[in-house]
């Protein structure tokens, strides 16, 4: 393989908290490591568009605390294609750029390893998505401040739950995976906690909520996740309705969970995370990303980073119950 002298970078995806400080790792490595890089922007759709930038070291000045992505992202219909992926291609390779780091989710992996099996293209993963849902990896960026702004806003319903005496149903986003419900759920003392892992036996949920409300509870919350299979907290709501003694409201918290500053450990894994991208790179090792298998950063096959089964621990099923009492 010939030497790489340019590299490129891009977000794609739903954006994560995370990705500005892990484009500036990319990027300022890149360069201390002897790389020209780009930045490509929208994701992927900007690699079919052109939209590439030059970066410097200043273009990721003063970035490492602002959540979003300064790249912009998308969800790539084009890319999906193999006449997308072409031009891609070819608008890399007419910039002699030789290798690529996509920061993203499942699909932005399910899009890279297309795009390698396409054109064995050397690429390199970085995760990233709130859900924490990508196999081979414990961390993925945007989870740690995800589950923080969850637990501040979980806080705040507290408050006016506490003093009006209200049951708050608060769904957390988590399409396919509940581990922003169950961590912000116990950190925030959720009394339930409604995910797609386990199944939702309402008559079960409403006769803890009415065990509690014996014991003594006057207000309560149930975090549920936005893809439980009982549905979403405005279904929990209509199923519980009149079913207990609390009078009920509902708040989805939605993207604000996507937003906010980086909590310290997301900038520290952001960083690592960029550097590693870097090495890997260095070393020739491709169609690989980076991830974090027993608290050690590793590389693993990108083709194997698909969506995660369950691994919601069993301890924390049990623990939860004891909790809510
Ligand atoms: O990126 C993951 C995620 O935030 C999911 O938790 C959520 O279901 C989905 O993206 C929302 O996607 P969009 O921003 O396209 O509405």
């Amino acid at each position: 393989m010939p030497s790489i002298k340019r590299i490129a970078v891009l977000t794609s995806g739903g954006d994560a908290s995370g990705m500005n400080p892990c484009i500036r790792s990319v990027v300022r490595t890149g360069i201390y490591k002897g790389f020209e890089v780009f930045g490509v922007k929208h994701g992927y759709r900007g690699l079919i568009d052109d939209e590439f930038i030059e970066m410097d070291l200043s273009s990721v000045g003063h970035i490492i605390n602002r959540g979003g992505t300064i790249l912009r992202t998308s969800r790539s219909e084009g890319f999906l294609t193999l006449e997308g992926r072409k031009k891609a291609y070819d608008n890399l390779v007419k910039r002699s750029i030789g290798a690529l780091v996509v920061i993203g989710g499942d699909g932005t992996f399910r899009g890279a390893v297309d795009f390698i099996n396409d054109f064995d293209y050397p690429v390199i993963g970085i995760p990233a998505t709130i859900d924490n849902d990508i196999a081979g990896t414990e961390y993925s960026l945007g989870y740690d401040t995800a589950v923080n702004v969850a637990m501040n806003a979980i806080d705040n319903v507290r408050d006016t739950a506490f003093s009006h005496e209200r049951l708050f149903l608060v769904e957390v986003m988590g399409r396919h995976a509940g581990y922003i419900a169950m961590e912000a759920g116990i950190a925030s003392g959720a009394g339930e906690i409604l995910i797609p892992e386990t199944i939702t036996v309402i008559n079960d949920v409403i006769a803890n909520l009415e065990s509690g409300r014996r014991r003594g509870k006057l207000s309560n919350i149930v975090v549920v996740a936005e893809g439980d299979d009982a549905g979403g907290a405005f279904d929990i709501a209509k199923l519980i309705e009149g079913k207990t003694s609390y009078e009920v409201r509902v708040i989805i918290l939605g993207h604000m969970q996507r937003g906010g500053s980086p909590t310290a450990y997301e900038r520290l894994m952001a960083s690592r995370f960029g550097y590693q991208a870097i090495k890997a790179i260095m070393n020739g090792d491709f169609s690989k990303t980076v991830a974090v298998s027993g608290g050690k950063q590793v590389l693993i096959d990108l083709a194997n980073a698909t969506r995660k089964p369950s691994k919601i621990r069993e301890d924390d099923l049990d623990m939860i119950v004891g909790l809510a009492l």
